[in-house]
Protein backbone atom coordinates (compact mmCIF):
# COMPACT_ATOMS: atom_id res chain seq x y z
CA UNK A 1 0.00 0.00 0.00
CA UNK A 2 0.85 3.77 -0.77
CA UNK A 3 -0.19 6.29 1.52
CA UNK A 4 0.52 8.62 -0.74
CA UNK A 5 -0.66 8.67 -4.43
CA UNK A 6 -1.75 10.76 -6.83
CA UNK A 7 -5.40 11.38 -8.13
CA UNK A 8 -6.09 13.29 -11.67
CA UNK A 9 -2.46 15.07 -11.34
CA UNK A 10 -2.79 15.93 -7.73
CA UNK A 11 -0.67 14.16 -4.10
CA UNK A 12 -3.11 12.93 -1.85
CA UNK A 13 -2.45 11.09 1.13
CA UNK A 14 -4.81 8.71 2.57
CA UNK A 15 -7.32 10.75 -0.24
CA UNK A 16 -6.95 13.80 1.36
CA UNK A 17 -5.66 16.39 -0.78
CA UNK A 18 -1.86 17.50 -0.23
CA UNK A 19 -2.22 21.23 -1.44
CA UNK A 20 -5.21 21.41 0.80
CA UNK A 21 -3.15 20.76 3.73
CA UNK A 22 -0.31 23.33 2.74
CA UNK A 23 -2.72 25.69 2.37
CA UNK A 24 -3.93 24.49 5.97
CA UNK A 25 -0.91 24.62 8.10
CA UNK A 26 1.54 25.92 5.75
CA UNK A 27 5.43 24.82 5.05
CA UNK A 28 7.37 23.47 5.52
CA UNK A 29 5.19 20.81 6.95
CA UNK A 30 6.07 17.11 7.55
CA UNK A 31 2.60 15.02 6.44
CA UNK A 32 2.25 11.61 8.67
CA UNK A 33 0.07 8.88 7.22
CA UNK A 34 -1.60 6.93 10.18
CA UNK A 35 -2.54 4.15 8.68
CA UNK A 36 0.98 4.01 6.97
CA UNK A 37 2.25 3.52 10.51
CA UNK A 38 -0.22 1.09 11.10
CA UNK A 39 0.28 -1.44 8.40
CA UNK A 40 3.89 -0.86 8.11
CA UNK A 41 3.79 -2.26 11.81
CA UNK A 42 1.50 -5.10 11.25
CA UNK A 43 3.94 -6.13 8.55
CA UNK A 44 6.84 -6.75 10.40
CA UNK A 45 4.60 -8.34 12.90
CA UNK A 46 2.77 -10.66 11.27
CA UNK A 47 6.09 -11.57 8.91
CA UNK A 48 7.57 -13.16 11.99
CA UNK A 49 3.98 -14.49 13.36
CA UNK A 50 5.77 -17.42 14.08
CA UNK A 51 8.42 -15.84 16.88
CA UNK A 52 5.45 -14.05 18.99
CA UNK A 53 7.54 -11.26 18.71
CA UNK A 54 7.24 -8.23 20.82
CA UNK A 55 7.88 -5.22 18.40
CA UNK A 56 9.65 -1.90 20.00
CA UNK A 57 9.04 0.90 17.84
CA UNK A 58 12.13 2.74 17.94
CA UNK A 59 11.18 6.02 19.48
CA UNK A 60 14.04 8.04 17.72
CA UNK A 61 13.03 7.33 14.23
CA UNK A 62 9.87 9.47 14.85
CA UNK A 63 9.10 10.29 18.10
CA UNK A 64 5.62 12.65 18.06
CA UNK A 65 3.22 11.22 20.62
CA UNK A 66 0.26 11.43 18.62
CA UNK A 67 2.62 8.81 16.49
CA UNK A 68 3.43 6.62 19.80
CA UNK A 69 -0.07 6.53 20.79
CA UNK A 70 -1.02 5.04 17.19
CA UNK A 71 1.45 2.67 17.41
CA UNK A 72 0.79 1.98 21.40
CA UNK A 73 -3.19 1.23 20.15
CA UNK A 74 -1.34 -1.37 17.49
CA UNK A 75 -0.20 -3.25 20.99
CA UNK A 76 3.70 -1.97 20.28
CA UNK A 77 6.39 -1.72 23.25
CA UNK A 78 9.02 0.51 22.91
CA UNK A 79 12.83 1.20 22.22
CA UNK A 80 13.58 4.48 24.49
CA UNK A 81 17.28 5.94 24.17
CA UNK A 82 17.38 8.26 26.98
CA UNK A 83 14.97 9.27 29.69
CA UNK A 84 13.14 12.00 27.74
CA UNK A 85 12.37 9.31 25.11
CA UNK A 86 11.01 6.83 28.41
CA UNK A 87 8.89 10.23 29.22
CA UNK A 88 7.01 10.13 25.81
CA UNK A 89 6.58 6.44 25.81
CA UNK A 90 4.61 6.86 29.27
CA UNK A 91 3.06 10.22 27.80
CA UNK A 92 1.53 8.23 25.04
CA UNK A 93 0.22 5.58 26.95
CA UNK A 94 2.43 2.94 27.06
CA UNK A 95 3.48 0.95 30.45
CA UNK A 96 6.52 1.04 31.80
CA UNK A 97 7.41 -2.92 31.47
CA UNK A 98 7.07 -2.24 28.32
CA UNK A 99 9.87 0.07 27.40
CA UNK A 100 13.62 -1.42 26.79
CA UNK A 101 16.08 1.17 28.07
CA UNK A 102 19.17 1.03 25.54
CA UNK A 103 22.05 3.27 24.41
CA UNK A 104 25.29 3.35 25.53
CA UNK A 105 25.81 6.28 27.72
CA UNK A 106 23.06 6.05 29.84
CA UNK A 107 24.03 8.46 33.01
CA UNK A 108 23.35 7.05 36.53
CA UNK A 109 20.55 9.82 36.86
CA UNK A 110 18.87 8.64 33.91
CA UNK A 111 19.04 4.27 35.35
CA UNK A 112 17.83 5.84 38.59
CA UNK A 113 15.04 7.99 37.29
CA UNK A 114 14.17 4.88 34.78
CA UNK A 115 14.45 1.81 37.54
CA UNK A 116 12.04 4.21 39.93
CA UNK A 117 9.62 4.65 36.89
CA UNK A 118 9.47 0.60 36.71
CA UNK A 119 11.14 0.44 33.45
CA UNK A 120 11.07 -3.16 31.86
CA UNK A 121 14.02 -4.11 30.59
CA UNK A 122 17.67 -2.39 30.19
CA UNK A 123 19.60 -2.75 27.44
CA UNK A 124 23.47 -2.52 29.18
CA UNK A 125 26.00 -1.27 27.01
CA UNK A 126 29.27 -1.63 29.24
CA UNK A 127 30.89 -3.30 32.22
CA UNK A 128 30.92 0.28 34.30
CA UNK A 129 27.04 0.86 33.00
CA UNK A 130 25.89 -3.02 33.97
CA UNK A 131 27.74 -1.71 37.48
CA UNK A 132 25.48 1.20 38.66
CA UNK A 133 22.32 -0.83 37.46
CA UNK A 134 23.10 -3.54 39.51
CA UNK A 135 23.89 -0.98 42.48
CA UNK A 136 21.18 1.27 41.69
CA UNK A 137 18.79 -2.36 41.45
CA UNK A 138 20.30 -3.58 44.91
CA UNK A 139 19.94 0.36 46.69
CA UNK A 140 16.22 0.44 45.15
CA UNK A 141 15.39 -3.13 46.57
CA UNK A 142 13.64 -3.38 43.08
CA UNK A 143 13.80 -6.44 40.46
CA UNK A 144 15.60 -4.82 37.40
CA UNK A 145 15.40 -6.92 34.04
CA UNK A 146 18.34 -6.27 32.23
CA UNK A 147 20.37 -7.57 28.51
CA UNK A 148 23.95 -7.39 27.44
CA UNK A 149 24.29 -5.67 24.09
CA UNK A 150 26.76 -7.85 22.07
CA UNK A 151 28.73 -6.75 18.97
CA UNK A 152 29.50 -9.37 17.20
CA UNK A 153 31.93 -7.66 14.71
CA UNK A 154 29.49 -7.97 11.72
CA UNK A 155 29.65 -5.88 8.95
CA UNK A 156 26.43 -4.39 8.04
CA UNK A 157 27.48 -3.07 4.84
CA UNK A 158 25.80 0.66 5.65
CA UNK A 159 27.03 3.79 5.87
CA UNK A 160 29.68 4.52 8.17
CA UNK A 161 28.28 6.63 10.11
CA UNK A 162 25.17 4.44 11.26
CA UNK A 163 26.99 1.23 11.09
CA UNK A 164 27.01 -0.16 15.04
CA UNK A 165 27.97 -3.70 15.21
CA UNK A 166 31.59 -3.56 14.17
CA UNK A 167 34.47 -3.80 16.56
CA UNK A 168 35.40 -0.64 15.89
CA UNK A 169 32.19 1.20 16.85
CA UNK A 170 31.25 2.09 20.52
CA UNK A 171 28.09 0.03 20.73
CA UNK A 172 27.84 -3.20 22.77
CA UNK A 173 30.40 -5.43 24.24
CA UNK A 174 32.71 -7.97 22.97
CA UNK A 175 31.75 -11.47 22.61
CA UNK A 176 34.61 -12.75 24.04
CA UNK A 177 34.41 -10.04 27.34
CA UNK A 178 30.79 -10.41 27.56
CA UNK A 179 30.80 -13.95 29.48
CA UNK A 180 32.27 -12.59 32.61
CA UNK A 181 29.82 -10.40 32.63
CA UNK A 182 27.14 -12.88 32.76
CA UNK A 183 28.83 -15.04 35.05
CA UNK A 184 29.76 -11.70 37.57
CA UNK A 185 25.94 -10.52 37.61
CA UNK A 186 24.72 -14.67 37.51
CA UNK A 187 23.30 -14.70 41.26
CA UNK A 188 22.95 -11.09 41.62
CA UNK A 189 19.41 -10.65 43.85
CA UNK A 190 18.42 -7.54 42.24
CA UNK A 191 19.59 -7.41 38.83
CA UNK A 192 18.17 -10.14 36.30
CA UNK A 193 20.61 -10.30 33.26
CA UNK A 194 19.20 -12.79 31.23
CA UNK A 195 18.85 -10.95 27.68
CA UNK A 196 21.48 -10.33 24.64
CA UNK A 197 20.61 -7.63 22.80
CA UNK A 198 21.90 -6.51 19.26
CA UNK A 199 21.28 -4.14 16.94
CA UNK A 200 24.25 -3.90 13.76
CA UNK A 201 23.11 -0.69 11.76
CA UNK A 202 20.44 1.38 10.02
CA UNK A 203 19.75 0.59 7.51
CA UNK A 204 20.85 -3.20 6.70
CA UNK A 205 19.41 -3.56 3.56
CA UNK A 206 20.34 -7.18 3.03
CA UNK A 207 19.64 -10.37 5.14
CA UNK A 208 23.19 -12.21 5.65
CA UNK A 209 24.47 -9.52 8.17
CA UNK A 210 21.46 -10.43 10.61
CA UNK A 211 22.22 -14.22 9.84
CA UNK A 212 25.91 -13.92 11.18
CA UNK A 213 25.21 -12.25 14.31
CA UNK A 214 22.09 -14.21 15.51
CA UNK A 215 23.91 -16.83 14.46
CA UNK A 216 26.74 -15.54 16.70
CA UNK A 217 24.53 -14.66 19.23
CA UNK A 218 22.98 -18.63 19.24
CA UNK A 219 26.74 -19.47 20.16
CA UNK A 220 27.25 -17.58 22.73
CA UNK A 221 23.61 -18.46 24.46
CA UNK A 222 24.53 -22.02 23.84
CA UNK A 223 28.31 -21.86 25.43
CA UNK A 224 26.55 -19.53 28.38
CA UNK A 225 24.05 -22.15 29.18
CA UNK A 226 26.82 -24.88 29.60
CA UNK A 227 28.36 -22.52 31.79
CA UNK A 228 25.32 -22.43 33.97
CA UNK A 229 23.91 -18.64 32.92
CA UNK A 230 20.77 -18.54 31.58
CA UNK A 231 19.69 -16.56 28.82
CA UNK A 232 15.68 -16.61 28.13
CA UNK A 233 15.46 -13.75 25.34
CA UNK A 234 17.00 -12.41 22.34
CA UNK A 235 16.32 -8.75 20.62
CA UNK A 236 17.47 -8.60 17.26
CA UNK A 237 17.02 -5.09 16.91
CA UNK A 238 16.27 -2.64 14.32
CA UNK A 239 17.90 -1.68 11.10
CA UNK A 240 15.01 -3.43 8.86
CA UNK A 241 15.15 -1.75 5.50
CA UNK A 242 12.49 0.69 3.34
CA UNK A 243 11.85 1.58 0.26
CA UNK A 244 13.76 5.03 -0.71
CA UNK A 245 13.74 4.70 -4.44
CA UNK A 246 17.56 4.54 -5.28
CA UNK A 247 18.59 0.83 -3.95
CA UNK A 248 16.63 -2.64 -3.42
CA UNK A 249 15.89 -3.23 0.37
CA UNK A 250 14.93 -6.62 1.59
CA UNK A 251 11.07 -6.62 2.48
CA UNK A 252 9.37 -7.75 5.62
CA UNK A 253 9.18 -10.98 4.64
CA UNK A 254 12.55 -11.56 3.23
CA UNK A 255 13.80 -10.66 6.48
CA UNK A 256 11.84 -12.90 8.77
CA UNK A 257 12.23 -15.55 6.18
CA UNK A 258 16.29 -16.18 6.68
CA UNK A 259 16.04 -14.94 10.96
CA UNK A 260 13.21 -16.69 11.91
CA UNK A 261 14.36 -20.35 11.25
CA UNK A 262 17.33 -19.89 13.15
CA UNK A 263 15.18 -18.39 16.51
CA UNK A 264 12.50 -20.96 16.10
CA UNK A 265 12.33 -24.06 18.45
CA UNK A 266 14.93 -22.39 20.45
CA UNK A 267 12.72 -21.30 23.40
CA UNK A 268 14.20 -17.42 23.56
CA UNK A 269 11.61 -14.55 23.92
CA UNK A 270 11.99 -12.45 20.82
CA UNK A 271 12.34 -8.81 19.98
CA UNK A 272 12.64 -6.32 17.65
CA UNK A 273 13.35 -2.72 17.39
CA UNK A 274 12.22 -1.41 14.22
CA UNK A 275 11.73 2.18 13.34
CA UNK A 276 12.48 3.31 9.50
CA UNK A 277 10.31 0.28 8.31
CA UNK A 278 7.59 1.47 10.29
CA UNK A 279 7.88 5.64 9.53
CA UNK A 280 10.35 6.44 7.03
CA UNK A 281 7.41 5.85 4.12
CA UNK A 282 4.87 6.90 6.96
CA UNK A 283 5.88 10.74 6.17
CA UNK A 284 6.98 13.40 3.48
CA UNK A 285 7.91 16.61 4.26
CA UNK A 286 5.69 18.96 2.14
CA UNK A 287 7.59 22.63 0.88
CA UNK A 288 6.98 25.45 -1.39
CA UNK A 289 9.23 26.79 -4.11
CA UNK A 290 10.34 30.26 -3.09
CA UNK A 291 12.56 31.08 -6.09
CA UNK A 292 14.38 29.79 -9.42
CA UNK A 293 17.84 30.65 -10.01
CA UNK A 294 20.12 30.02 -12.69
CA UNK A 295 23.99 29.83 -12.39
CA UNK A 296 26.35 29.07 -15.77
CA UNK A 297 26.68 25.19 -14.65
CA UNK A 298 23.30 24.52 -12.25
CA UNK A 299 19.79 25.43 -12.17
CA UNK A 300 18.73 25.74 -8.68
CA UNK A 301 15.02 25.78 -6.93
CA UNK A 302 15.45 27.43 -3.65
CA UNK A 303 12.93 26.23 -1.39
CA UNK A 304 11.42 27.14 1.94
CA UNK A 305 12.74 23.60 3.50
CA UNK A 306 16.23 22.93 4.65
CA UNK A 307 18.68 20.88 6.59
CA UNK A 308 17.09 22.00 9.08
CA UNK A 309 14.21 20.39 8.69
CA UNK A 310 16.17 17.02 7.14
CA UNK A 311 19.41 16.64 7.70
CA UNK A 312 20.12 13.31 5.91
CA UNK A 313 20.99 14.37 2.66
CA UNK A 314 23.33 16.85 4.52
CA UNK A 315 24.72 14.28 6.49
CA UNK A 316 24.32 11.03 4.81
CA UNK A 317 24.40 11.80 1.15
CA UNK A 318 21.10 10.25 1.53
CA UNK A 319 18.82 9.85 -1.65
CA UNK A 320 14.79 10.97 -1.03
CA UNK A 321 12.51 11.30 -4.19
CA UNK A 322 11.12 14.58 -5.01
CA UNK A 323 8.45 15.18 -6.98
CA UNK A 324 5.60 18.29 -7.20
CA UNK A 325 2.46 18.15 -5.67
CA UNK A 326 0.38 18.90 -8.79
CA UNK A 327 3.16 18.38 -11.38
CA UNK A 328 2.97 21.38 -14.12
CA UNK A 329 2.37 18.35 -17.06
CA UNK A 330 0.00 16.45 -14.88
CA UNK A 331 2.52 13.59 -14.67
CA UNK A 332 2.26 11.31 -11.57
CA UNK A 333 5.94 10.01 -11.22
CA UNK A 334 6.14 6.57 -12.52
CA UNK A 335 8.71 5.70 -9.86
CA UNK A 336 10.79 6.82 -7.38
CA UNK A 337 14.24 6.15 -8.90
CA UNK A 338 17.18 8.90 -9.75
CA UNK A 339 17.09 7.72 -12.53
CA UNK A 340 14.23 8.88 -13.87
CA UNK A 341 14.06 11.39 -16.95
CA UNK A 342 11.62 14.01 -18.00
CA UNK A 343 11.91 14.17 -21.61
CA UNK A 344 13.42 17.29 -21.99
CA UNK A 345 14.16 18.33 -18.39
CA UNK A 346 17.20 19.95 -17.66
CA UNK A 347 18.56 18.65 -14.22
CA UNK A 348 18.16 21.06 -10.86
CA UNK A 349 19.09 20.75 -7.17
CA UNK A 350 16.41 21.44 -4.72
CA UNK A 351 18.25 23.68 -2.02
CA UNK A 352 17.07 25.18 1.20
CA UNK A 353 17.79 28.99 2.82
CA UNK A 354 20.51 27.69 4.85
CA UNK A 355 24.09 29.33 4.88
CA UNK A 356 25.85 25.98 3.62
CA UNK A 357 26.44 23.99 0.71
CA UNK A 358 25.68 21.10 2.08
CA UNK A 359 22.20 22.60 2.55
CA UNK A 360 20.38 20.84 -0.44
CA UNK A 361 17.14 18.56 -0.37
CA UNK A 362 18.00 16.93 -4.00
CA UNK A 363 20.83 17.11 -6.41
CA UNK A 364 20.61 16.98 -10.05
CA UNK A 365 16.94 15.70 -9.95
CA UNK A 366 14.47 15.78 -13.38
CA UNK A 367 11.88 17.22 -12.38
CA UNK A 368 8.86 18.73 -14.13
CA UNK A 369 9.18 22.55 -14.70
CA UNK A 370 8.42 24.34 -11.16
CA UNK A 371 7.08 27.50 -10.64
CA UNK A 372 7.44 29.94 -7.37
CA UNK A 373 4.70 29.01 -5.25
CA UNK A 374 5.00 25.69 -6.53
CA UNK A 375 4.46 22.57 -3.40
CA UNK A 376 6.95 19.46 -3.66
CA UNK A 377 7.20 16.23 -1.83
CA UNK A 378 9.93 14.82 -0.34
CA UNK A 379 9.23 11.05 0.30
CA UNK A 380 10.27 8.67 2.56
CA UNK A 381 11.15 11.53 5.26
CA UNK A 382 8.81 9.80 7.97
CA UNK A 383 11.84 8.47 9.38
CA UNK A 384 14.95 10.69 10.85
CA UNK A 385 13.39 13.96 9.56
CA UNK A 386 11.70 15.82 12.16
CA UNK A 387 13.49 14.35 15.01
CA UNK A 388 16.71 15.47 13.68
CA UNK A 389 15.30 19.00 12.98
CA UNK A 390 17.07 21.80 14.43
CA UNK A 391 16.82 25.51 14.84
CA UNK A 392 20.21 26.17 13.14
CA UNK A 393 19.73 30.04 11.46
CA UNK A 394 17.24 30.23 13.75
CA UNK A 395 15.05 28.80 12.08
CA UNK A 396 11.38 27.64 13.52
CA UNK A 397 10.92 23.74 13.77
CA UNK A 398 8.30 22.49 11.00
CA UNK A 399 4.85 21.83 11.80
CA UNK A 400 3.97 18.36 12.14
CA UNK A 401 0.19 17.02 10.52
CA UNK A 402 -1.26 13.43 10.92
CA UNK A 403 -3.46 12.55 8.59
CA UNK A 404 -5.86 9.59 10.05
CA UNK A 405 -9.91 8.66 9.83
CA UNK A 406 -11.14 11.94 10.74
CA UNK A 407 -8.93 13.62 8.47
CA UNK A 408 -5.36 15.74 8.56
CA UNK A 409 -4.72 17.11 12.35
CA UNK A 410 -1.84 19.42 13.53
CA UNK A 411 0.08 17.15 15.79
CA UNK A 412 2.98 19.71 16.44
CA UNK A 413 2.90 23.27 16.11
CA UNK A 414 5.19 25.14 13.86
CA UNK A 415 7.27 26.82 16.13
CA UNK A 416 7.41 30.61 16.59
CA UNK A 417 10.19 33.09 17.56
CA UNK A 418 8.55 32.95 21.06
CA UNK A 419 9.83 29.44 21.46
CA UNK A 420 13.17 30.27 19.66
CA UNK A 421 13.75 33.27 22.57
CA UNK A 422 12.06 31.42 25.55
CA UNK A 423 15.56 29.39 26.98
CA UNK A 424 17.86 32.53 26.71
CA UNK A 425 15.16 35.15 27.98
CA UNK A 426 14.07 32.51 30.99
CA UNK A 427 17.54 32.62 32.42
N1 LIG B 1 17.83 -0.16 17.91
C1 LIG B 1 18.98 0.51 18.14
C2 LIG B 1 19.82 0.09 19.25
C3 LIG B 1 19.35 1.58 17.31
O1 LIG B 1 20.49 2.22 17.54
C4 LIG B 1 18.51 1.95 16.24
C5 LIG B 1 18.85 3.07 15.36
C6 LIG B 1 17.31 1.23 16.04
C7 LIG B 1 17.01 0.17 16.89
C8 LIG B 1 16.34 1.56 14.94
O2 LIG B 1 16.91 1.40 13.69
P1 LIG B 1 15.97 1.49 12.37
O3 LIG B 1 15.01 0.33 12.41
O4 LIG B 1 15.26 2.79 12.42
O5 LIG B 1 16.91 1.41 11.24
N2 LIG B 1 19.87 8.93 11.62
C9 LIG B 1 20.17 7.78 10.77
C10 LIG B 1 19.78 6.48 11.40
C11 LIG B 1 20.38 6.28 12.79
C12 LIG B 1 19.90 5.02 13.44
C13 LIG B 1 20.26 4.99 14.87
N3 LIG B 1 19.89 3.80 15.54
C14 LIG B 1 19.47 7.99 9.42
O6 LIG B 1 18.84 9.02 9.22
O7 LIG B 1 19.59 7.15 8.53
Amino acid sequence: MDAFKYTKGVLSCDGHDIADIADQFGTPTYVYSARAFREHYRALHDAFAALKPRLCYSIKSCHNVHILQTLHECGSSFDAVSIGEVRRALEAGANASDIVFAGVGKTPAEIKAAVDLGVGTFNAESAMELDVIASVANETRKKVRAALRINPDVDAKTHRHTTTGKDENKFGIEIGSSRALFQKHKDDPFLSLVGIHLHIGSPVNTVGPYVEMVTKALELISQLESEGVTIDSINIGGGYGAEYGHQPSATASEYAAAIVPLLQDRGLKVSLEPGRSISANAGILLTRVVYLKQSRTKQFVIVDGSMTDLIRPALYDAYHFIWPVKPSDGAAPTNRTPESRIAGATPVDIVGPVCESSDYLGCNRFIPPVQTGDLLAVYSAGAYGAVMSSQYNSRNRAAEVLVDDNGPRLIRRRETFDDLMACEREV
